[in-house]
C-alpha cells in the first residue's frame, strides 16, 4: 500500500455498537478495505463505542480475533491490518446516561469531521442523538449515519425523524439502506439512463411486468429477537425492494444531485396504488419456512429456530403484486419478492418487455417474450433475452440470451456497498441516502398491507426451506399469465 498521507485533516467516525455485529462484519472491514486503498485521510480515527467495560487494547483484541475472517482474503494483510487498528480506540458508556457522553468529547476531535455511525437498536436514536447535542459534539461538522430499520411502523418512523431533526438537519442525517451502495444498483441508473435505446420503451404499452426478487439462502440465524417482530415486509420490502422499484421505475431526474434524484424516487412512492383489503387478499402472500434442504443440508423450520417464540406468525417471505398509479406505468404489473431459506441467493430484476402486436412466425412458433435479465446479485450481469433462428431449413425460432458479465467488464474493483457509503458520507455526498419524506412514504404504502393482514389474520403459508416459497406466490402470476423467472 501507498503510505503516503492524503492530509492532516481530523475525522473522526464514532460507531454507536461498537462491538455489535454490524460493526465487527460489515463497518470495520469495509473501513480497513478504505485504509487499505489509501480512502481514509491522514487524520482519520475510529472510535468503537460500545456497554462493553473494556479498554482500548480489549476492543482492538475482540475486533483482531472477530473482522479478519470478514475481509476478502486476499486483501488482508497483516502490516496493513496493524496500521488500520492503529487508527482505532474505543469508549465504553451507557448510551442512555447523558453524563457518560463526556468520555467521548475527551477523545472526539473538537475541529473536524465528526461521523456518528449508530448501529444500535432505533429506539435508541433520539437519545444517543440528543446525548451527543447536550455535549456540545453535534455542529456543523457532525453528521450522523441511521442504520435500518427506522421504525417499525409510520409512528415510530416520524418520531424519531422528528426527533433527529431537533439536533441535525436534513443535510446532516444519512439514512443508510446499503442495497443503494451496491454496485450494481447504481449501475442500474446507468443502465437506465445512459443508454438512449432504452428510455423509449422503458414504460406502458412496451412493458409487460417487471419482477424483482431477493432471495436469501440463509434462514432467520440468531437474529430472531429482532426479525420476528419484524418479518420480511418490514426488513426488507420496505426498504431494500421498494428503493429497487424506485430506481427502476423514476423519471429521469434533472441531475445527480442528491435532491433531485431524491425527488423521483419519492413521486414513484407516492404513486403506488395504495392496497385495500380485497386488494391485499388477492395481491399478497405471505410465507414461512419450515424444515427442508438448504444447499444439500437439512435445515430447520423458522419455527424450530432459537429464540422465535411458539405458533410465531412471521412471514419469512413476501411476494405480492404493487401498481404504480402514473402515465409511464399504467396497468403495468411490478412483482415484488422476497424470502429466507429459499433455493437459491438471487437480486435479480426482470423487464418483461410485452408480446408482438402480430407475429409473421405464427401462432406456434414458441416466441418467447423479450426479458431484460438485470442480476444484482451474487452474479453481476446483464442479459437480454432474444429470439433467432435455428440452424438449419425452415423458420424455427430459439432463444439466447445477449449477456455482459458486469464483474469482468473493467479491471476496476469493485467496492462492497458499505465501504461506498462510509465514503459518501465522509464526502457528505447524500445521493444514495434516503430522505425522510421518502422513507415516510414507503411507510405509508407499506403499514396498510401490515394493518390489513392483521385485520384479515392472515398467517403465513409454509413453505419448505429450499423451495421458491409457497405455492401461492406462483398463482399471483400465474393469474395473469405470467411466471417467475426461473419457473419460465
Ligand atoms: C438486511 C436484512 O438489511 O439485508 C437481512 O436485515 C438481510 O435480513 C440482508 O439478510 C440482505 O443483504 P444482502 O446484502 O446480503 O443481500
Amino acid at each position: 500500500m501507498n503510505t503516503t498521507p492524503l492530509d492532516n485533516s481530523a475525522q473522526d467516525i464514532v460507531i454507536f455498537g461498537g462491538a455489535g455485529d454490524l460493526a465487527f462484519r460489515k463497518l470495520l472491514p469495509a473501513l480497513y478495505m478504505a485504509h487499505l486503498h489509501d480512502k481514509l485521510a491522514h487524520g482519520t480515527r475510529i472510535v468503537g463505542v460500545g456497554r462493553q467495560p473494556w479498554s482500548r487494547e480489549e476492543y482492538l483484541r475482540f475486533v483482531d480475533s472477530h473482522s479478519p475472517a470478514l475481509i476478502d482474503k486476499e486483501a488482508f494483510n497483516p502490516n496493513d491490518w496493524q496500521s488500520f487498528l492503529a487508527r482505532l480506540s474505543y469508549v465504553s458508556l451507557d448510551v442512555t446516561q447523558r453524563d457518560d457522553y463526556a468520555k467521548l468529547k475527551a477523545v472526539c476531535n473538537s475541529k473536524g469531521l465528526r461521523v456518528f455511525y449508530l448501529a444500535t437498536a432505533p429506539n435508541l436514536f433520539t437519545q444517543i442523538c440528543a446525548h451527543l447535542a447536550s455535549a456540545g459534539l453535534v455542529d456543523a461538522q457532525a453528521r450522523v449515519v441511521l442504520e435500518k430499520p427506522l421504525g417499525t411502523d409510520l409512528a415510530s418512523a416520524r418520531a424519531i425523524n422528528q426527533e433527529v431533526a431537533r439536533y441535525f438537519n436534513e443535510h446532516q442525517i444519512y439514512r443508510i439502506d446499503h442495497y443503494l451502495g451496491k454496485e450494481t444498483v447504481q449501475n442500474l441508473m446507468v443502465l437506465r439512463f445512459g443508454n438512449a435505446i432504452f428510455e423509449p420503451m422503458w414504460r406502458a404499452p412496451y412493458i409487460k411486468s417487471v419482477q424483482i426478487t431477493v432471495s436469501e439462502t440463509v434462514g432467520v440465524g440468531s437474529r430472531a429477537g429482532f426479525y420476528d417482530g419484524a418479518g420480511a415486509m418490514r426488513d426488507m420490502v420496505q426498504n431494500h425492494l421498494l428503493q429497487l422499484l424506485c430506481i427502476v421505475a423514476m423519471e429521469p431526474p434533472i441531475s445527480l444531485n442528491a435532491d433531485d434524484v431524491r425527488d423521483e424516487k419519492l413521486k414513484v412512492l407516492r404513486s403506488l396504488r395504495k392496497m385495500d383489503l380485497a386488494d391485499i387478499k388477492r395481491d399478497t402472500v405471505r410465507g414461512q419456512y419450515t424444515a427442508g434442504a438448504s444447499e444439500g443440508v437439512a435445515v430447520s423450520g423458522y419455527q424450530e429456530e432459537s429464540n422465535v417464540p411458539p405458533h410465531s406468525t412471521t412471514e419469512t417471505f413476501v411476494a405480492l403484486r404493487a401498481h404504480i398509479n402514473n402515465a409511464r406505468w399504467a396497468n403495468v404489473p411490478f412483482f415484488l419478492r422476497t424470502g429466507k431459506r429459499m433455493q437459491k441467493r438471487q437480486s435479480e430484476i426482470i423487464i418483461e418487455f410485452a408480446d408482438q402486436p402480430f407475429s409473421i412466425f405464427g401462432t406456434t412458433a414458441n416466441q418467447e417474450p423479450n426479458r431484460l435479465i438485470i442480476s444484482l446479485q451474487p452474479e453481476e450481469s446483464i442479459q437480454l433475452g432474444l429470439m433467432v433462428k435455428e440452424p438449419g431449413s425452415g423458420m424455427t425460432l430459439h432463444p439466447v440470451k445477449l449477456g455482459l458479465d458486469l464483474q469482468h467488464s473493467s479491471n476496476k474493483r469493485r467496492a462492497e456497498a458499505y465501504e461506498r457509503l462510509l465514503m459518501d458520507v465522509i464526502k457528505g455526498r447524500l445521493t444514495h441516502f434516503m430522505r425522510r419524506d421518502e422513507l415516510e412514504a414507503a411507510w405509508m404504502w407499506v403499514e396498510p398491507i401490515l394493518d390489513g393482514w392483521k385485520a384479515l389474520d392472515d398467517k403465513p403459508r409454509p413453505y419448505s426451506a429450499g423451495s421458491w416459497g409457497p405455492a401461492a406466490s406462483s398463482a399471483l402470476m400465474a393469474r395473469e399469465n405470467l411466471c417467475w423467472f426461473e419457473e419460465a
